[in-house]
């Protein structure tokens, strides 16, 4: 089997371009927003460095050294019970369930690029009744617009790692940086920046419960893009020789600061010309459009501007939530890339729609369960069970199931009097952390 090899700089942006999403700059914020800045923002950047960091070395290590698809990584690489551990390569899985809804947050984003064009929302409650007629009263808008993003996205996925992935990533992340860094340059510039940047770093430790420690984790877990073969899959087409810790550190410090970034812009936005730091979902649909309309003419441009940065987010993190079941197919089954690319998309994109007609008005009803929508569903078991348990899984493979001599081979020269660090926090915090996390996320504790 031909196997194509991302370019070291193609590999660092395509991994970099499948963590920078909708998590980044959509989800961080409004969260961050929620537990109430500084403290929240410290706990997460804990998480990130002492779990995330970690466990990216992980996935990818796997996927290096198995140099297949998911599956058939865990397959080779297991010393023993084989035919159990391949399962653990089914974490792939949930790449293809969020895609469910990621796919129609992706066509939300392009309609808001479309309608930016022409028309802001001159009032929130203006902002949010646009909105909610889109999510609960538009089924045909959501419908187009969802029908773009899997074309898009499955385009790409058929011209393969090199062709597809690698040449989406190195044309679409330098832009997304550019866009955010010349609004980043300009909210430099506006007096509530100073606010912004109080309210991202001051700790104020009395929001902060028990639960921020889980969101925080969970959250680290999503933005890395970790818990579902995608890192594994990329690392799979590595050169022989690569520096996985190299790769690792620039995926999550590019993760980070975009992250980071994207929030201090936003809430000095949302200071000058809105109601301050938003919570919740609507912080970017809602909050952020009324903001841009107080503006004037510079927030129309910024408007559309965002919007494209954003829809560029969520593509390339599209493309690696497809890629690993796409691998798959294509490994153990020998359909071609265009088969394989084609089923995978129809997948997404036909239950999808369900997706959409679960917030829909007349049609939600028969599409909620437990007060929860299928939409919903899809985010909460993914989120909270799958990538959770994935986590845990790969932690313990390297940690415990793998050779230490054999890791160690591999992991010592990159790391060096890290090396010990990293192992212990592999065999025990993390496996601990992400237990705690999946029973308080499920209900268990809480
Ligand atoms: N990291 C992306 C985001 O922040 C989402 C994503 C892409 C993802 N690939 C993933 C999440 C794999 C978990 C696993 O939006």
């Amino acid at each position: 089997m031909k196997i194509a090899r991302f370019s070291r700089i193609g590999f660092i942006l395509a991994a970099a371009g499948s963590a920078v999403g909708l998590g980044n700059i959509w989800k961080f914020p409004y969260i961050t927003g929620e537990y109430g800045g500084g403290a929240f923002v410290l706990i997460y950047l804990f998480t990130v460095l002492v779990i995330g960091f970690s466990i990216m070395i992980a996935e990818m290590l796997i996927g290096y050294m198995g140099r297949r698809d998911s599956v058939t990584s865990f397959e080779i690489l297991a010393p023993h019970h084989k035919q159990l551990w391949k399962y653990a390569g089914f974490q792939a899985l949930a790449g293809l369930f969020i895609m469910i809804y990621y796919s129609v947050v992706i066509g939300w984003i392009f309609n808001y690029i479309v309608t930016s064009l022409s028309t802001l929302p001159s009032t929130v409650a203006q902002a949010e009744q646009t909105f909610n007629t889109m999510l609960h009263a538009d089924f045909w808008t959501q419908f187009e617009y969802h029908t773009v993003a899997f074309i898009g996205i499955t385009y790409v996925l058929t011209k393969g790692i090199k062709g597809g992935i690698e040449k989406m990533n190195m044309i679409l992340m330098p832009a997304l940086m550019l866009i955010l860094l010349g609004m980043f340059a300009y909210a430099l510039t506006l007096d509530t920046f100073s606010q912004a940047f109080h309210f991202m770093f001051f700790p104020d430790w009395s929001k902060i419960d028990s639960n921020a420690f889980v969101v925080a984790v969970g959250h680290a877990f999503f933005t890395l893009s970790l818990g579902m073969g995608a890192m594994m899959t990329y690392s799979a087409s590595l050169e022989k020789n690569s520096n996985i810790v190299q790769a690792a550190f620039w995926v999550v410090f590019l993760d980070t600061t975009i992250a980071i970034v994207a929030g201090l812009m936003l809430f000095t936005f949302l200071y000058q010309y809105g109601a301050g730091p938003a919570k919740g979902p609507g912080l970017v649909f809602i909050s952020l459009p009324a903001a841009f309309y107080e503006m004037g003419i510079i927030g129309n441009i910024f408007a559309v501007l965002f919007f494209i940065a954003l829809a560029f987010a969520g593509l390339t993190s599209a493309v690696s939530l497809v890629e690993p079941m796409v691998q798959y197919f294509i490994d153990r089954f020998s359909w071609s890339r265009l088969k394989a690319s084609i089923m995978m998309g129809l997948f997404f994109y036909l239950i999808g729609i369900f997706a959409i007609l679960s917030n829909i008005e007349g049609a939600s009803e028969y599409l909620t369960w437990g007060n929860k929508s299928f939409f919903d569903w899809v985010d909460y078991v993914t989120a909270a069970i799958m990538l959770p348990i994935a986590g845990l899984i790969m932690a313990v493979f390297i940690g415990f199931v793998i050779e230490k001599s054999k890791v160690e081979s591999i992991m010592k020269p990159q790391l060096g009097f890290a090396f010990e660090a990293w192992y212990f926090s592999l065999r025990y915090i993390t496996p601990i952390a992400m237990f705690v996390v999946m029973l308080s996320l499920m209900g268990v504790l809480s």
